[in-house]
């Protein structure tokens, strides 16, 4: 081990993942373990908080001890602990800060309070430090876009000594759901199964984006706020008109009932009027997270623009954003997937610019489910 570096214990536990990382110098993963309880909430169509907490009691010990062990170390090693203080469920957040508290307390090391939105920000230069890619240029515009948020942040350089610290202005956000939240209840409405996200991804790809054209949320006072609650209703009004799509409905239900899950289970039970409101849903969705991110990225001279969170796995997200993006010269970044959806790698490398900045919390550091991040 090298005795310069700076090892810091991530501990996230915003919603539903226990997570927990090792990570140096705030740039190289040494290790990152993921518990998803997806399993858990598949049944309810969605996060119920109490399983959720109750599940991180169960994993927070088991999680954190194996990436301690994946990062061939022992936690007396380590020079900080950094614990995802919000926003999030509170009784979630609880489980991960009381742990990463007791921890700090009981080894004598620095404790970091990280907001859960900086780690996604901090998780797109963890994947460049990680591949050896360009990092983005700043200031930035960073869209996050998941099951719990969707937000565009103004990223600024606010570091005097090379350090990655950042300042953030809030651009716009959701009004109502979030756009993973939308995906999730559409896939519900449809009965294709829990998370929605990456089957709805995959079906969409065999429909007609153009047949159905739902109406632009109007939201008067900002062009770069988002409304997802809006195409969820239209949606369950078109399957009332169509009460064809009710039969093969039922059929899925029945078959997902069987544990025939997937895309490519479900794709053989959807008629293609069913991929052509997939396809147009997503369509939607991904024109309207798109068109307001670039405006903003314009509009602040924005050099890059970074997608993180659980949706920017999206395909046409993806490749519409970089499509679009290319045409204004602005270069896009996404983190893989394992650093995209929530995990304990990028609350580290976000708590290691606390670290150098001397940011350090005592024993009185509580959860904040509405944490703004500034
Ligand atoms: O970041 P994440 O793992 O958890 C939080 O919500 O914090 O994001 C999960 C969300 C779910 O709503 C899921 O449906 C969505 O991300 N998602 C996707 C895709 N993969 C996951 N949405 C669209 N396309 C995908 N490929
Ligand atoms: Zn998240």
């Amino acid at each position: 081990m090298n005795a310069t570096q700076k090892l810091i214990l991530g501990i996230e536990s915003s919603c539903d993942e226990t997570a927990a990382a090792v990570v140096a110098d705030g740039e190289r993963v040494l290790s990152s373990i993921v518990a998803s309880q997806i399993e858990i909430h598949r049944k309810y169509g969605g996060v119920v908080p109490e399983l959720a907490s109750r599940e991180h009691l169960r994993q927070i010990v088991p999680v954190v001890r194996e990436a301690i062990d994946q990062a061939h170390i022992t936690l007396h090693d380590l020079d900080a602990i950094a614990v995802t203080q919000g926003p999030g469920l509170v009784g979630a957040l609880l489980v991960g800060l009381t742990y990463g508290k007791a921890l700090a307390l009981a080894l004598g090391k620095p404790l970091l309070a990280v907001n859960h939105l900086a780690g996604h920000v901090h998780a797109v230069f963890l994947e460049a430090c990680a591949t050896g890619d360009r990092r983005p240029e700043l200031p930035t515009i960073c869209l996050i876009v998941s099951g719990g948020h969707t937000v565009i942040y103004e990223v600024q350089n606010k570091s005097t000594n090379g350090a990655r610290q950042f300042s953030y202005t809030r651009i716009g956000g959701t009004r109502d759901d979030a756009a993973g939240e939308a995906y999730d209840k559409v896939a519900r409405l449809l009965a294709l199964g829990y998370p929605g996200g990456p089957v709805i991804d995959q079906l969409a790809a065999h429909g007609n984006p153009h047949a159905i054209r739902f109406a632009e949320p109007k939201i008067r006072d900002s062009h770069h706020d988002f409304s997802f609650s809006g195409i969820k209703t239209a949606v369950l009004y078109h399957i009332q008109k169509h009460p064809e799509l009710q039969l093969e409905i039922n059929a899925r239900k029945e078959a997902i009932a069987r544990g025939e899950r997937g895309a490519e289970a479900l794709r053989k039970l959807c008629t293609p009027a069913t991929l052509d409101l997939i396809a147009s849903f997503q369509r939607s969705v991904v024109t309207n997270l798109v068109s307001s991110t670039l405006a903003a990225a314009q509009e602040a001279g924005a050099r890059s623009i970074l997608v993180s969170g659980g949706v920017a796995a999206n395909t046409e997200l993806r490749a519409t954003f970089e499509r679009e993006a290319k045409k204004l010269n602005i270069e896009t970044f996404f983190p893989s997937r394992a650093l995209s959806t929530d995990n304990a790698a990028m609350i580290a490398a976000a708590g290691y610019s606390l670290f150098a900045a001397g940011h350090f919390q005592d024993a009185t550091l509580d959860p904040v489910p509405n944490l703004p991040l500034v």
